[in-house]
């Protein structure tokens, strides 16, 4: 039985920062209702932000699926780049608000999807779990993450782990580093052998990936309890603990390569030997492992390895991501079979082997899952848990985007105890 509760925090942060349009560029549709693609086929807006390399590589293998089993429809993908999600979901916050939502869209399980629930957005999808037995195959847990008074609002297609340490094996024992860090100060010892070399010691992307460090530094330096704590109403964000965990963070970042358009190129100086480490999520793996041209069909262990970010072995930094029928969507029917597909162990155990994550079904076939995969799943059975922070597990959107504004800041100013000052604010105001 997966211990998932005191890894979790659902702040019941109520409404959502009416985040303006972030001009995301990507399939936007301006279509009219019943939205035909010519043949009597209808169109289904598949919101997400997965179009970056190895990113797109599980959602058209779902796609695939999808336009197999329902001839009648097909897929739109209006999907809006930026990792993370940072522009689709400003741009989703002004279709939601215009009241042109997509057929479905991508949702992260936790405090953002409640989020949406709260604003009154999603339909409740507990028809679909009694139909399709939906209860039985997902960890409770996790539906508990993504409902409110008993009623369940998305479909989770995977699990991924945030905390994962990638690091260039040559590019460390060139630098006489014999094994991946273990602990916060091993590792910033290891980043400075690095820099002796020449080399980047660890690579960074757009401004999301310093706050996807900091919830990782974090949880390094604080241990889960502590991490896990920081999400509860009254936590303190302020003491001579989180101080330390935020020296850390200063130290590491000041070893940071400059910072690359998103995660993917950060990520390739890893597999180029141009970086010695990078913290990201482990849809880093699909993009190493996948082949050309969604991934950079690297060889695990020799171009790429992995490890535990420093300080967090046993814990499983987790999100998930997860698919919603917004109320209004204009081809609901078609969201539907969208979703069948999204919940069914035939679409996970295609789309998640080339996401780089684990199924979210508790029955997916395992022997899909090798090399790096094989460690997530054996993990997931029994590490601690811990909700991401940059991925909507412990934060609401608001919340997020005044950690996000406050780590941008430091970026400039490298004030630590200015960071420390807007972070403790921000719980203040939105830990509920
Ligand atoms: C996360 C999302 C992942 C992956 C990542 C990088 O928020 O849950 O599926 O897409 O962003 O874009």
């Amino acid at each position: 039985m997966r211990r998932w509760l005191a890894a979790v925090s659902i702040t019941m942060a109520g409404v959502l920062g009416l985040a303006g349009c972030g001009g995301g560029s990507g399939g936007e549709a301006s279509r009219s209702a019943a939205p035909s693609s010519g043949g009597g086929k209808q169109q289904v807006e598949v919101f997400s932000w997965w179009t970056g390399p190895g990113e797109a590589d599980g959602l058209q293998a779902m796609k695939k699926i999808f336009e197999e089993k329902n001839p009648n429809y097909t897929f739109f993908d209006a999907a809006v780049a930026g990792g993370s999600g940072d522009k689709a979901k400003a741009l989703l916050q002004s279709k939601l608000q215009a009241n042109t939502p997509p057929d479905t869209f991508q949702g992260h399980a936790g405090a953002e999807l409640q989020g949406y629930i709260k604003a009154g957005n999603l339909e409740d999808l507990t028809f679909l779990y009694d139909e399709l037995k939906l209860k039985d195959v997902f960890p409770a847990q996790l539906v508990e993450q993504i409902s409110v008074e008993g009623k369940i609002y998305s479909v989770p297609v995977n699990i991924h782990r945030s905390n994962v340490l990638w690091f260039n094996p040559k590019v460390l024992k060139d630098a006489g580093i014999a094994a991946a860090p273990k602990t916060i100060e091993e590792f910033i010892a290891d980043l400075e052998k690095v820099k002796a070399k020449g080399k980047i010691p660890i690579s960074v992307g757009s401004e999301w990936t310093a706050t996807h460090l900091l919830e990782n530094v974090l949880l390094g330096s604080l241990g889960t309890d502590a991490y896990n704590a920081l999400f509860k109403p009254g936590a303190d964000w302020s003491g001579p603990q989180m101080t330390k965990a935020l020296e850390n963070f200063a130290k590491i970042m000041s070893y940071a390569g400059d910072p690359q358009d998103d995660w993917q190129p950060a990520a390739k100086q890893v597999a180029d030997g141009e970086a010695a480490f990078n913290i990201m999520g482990d849809w880093a793996y699909g993009y190493f492992h996948n082949p050309p041209e969604g991934g950079l069909g690297k060889t695990s262990k020799t171009d790429f390895d992995w490890a535990p970010a420093p300080g967090t072995e046993g814990t499983y930094m987790w999100l998930s991501d997860s698919f919603t029928l917004p109320k209004g969507a204009k081809n609901r029917d078609g969201a539907v079979a969208w979703l069948k597909v999204a919940a069914s162990k035939e679409g996970q155990d295609a789309f998640n082997p080339k996401k780089g994550s684990i199924p979210a079904r508790k029955d997916a076939d395992q022997a899909l899952y090798t090399d790096y995969l094989a460690d997530a799943l054996k993990d997931w059975s029994s590490d601690k848990l811990a909700g991401s922070i940059q991925h909507g597990v412990s934060v609401s959107q608001p919340w997020l985007a005044s950690i996000n504004e406050a780590v941008g800041l430091f970026i400039g100013s490298k004030d630590v105890k200015g960071l420390q000052q807007a972070l403790a604010d921000a719980a203040k105001a939105n830990a509920q």
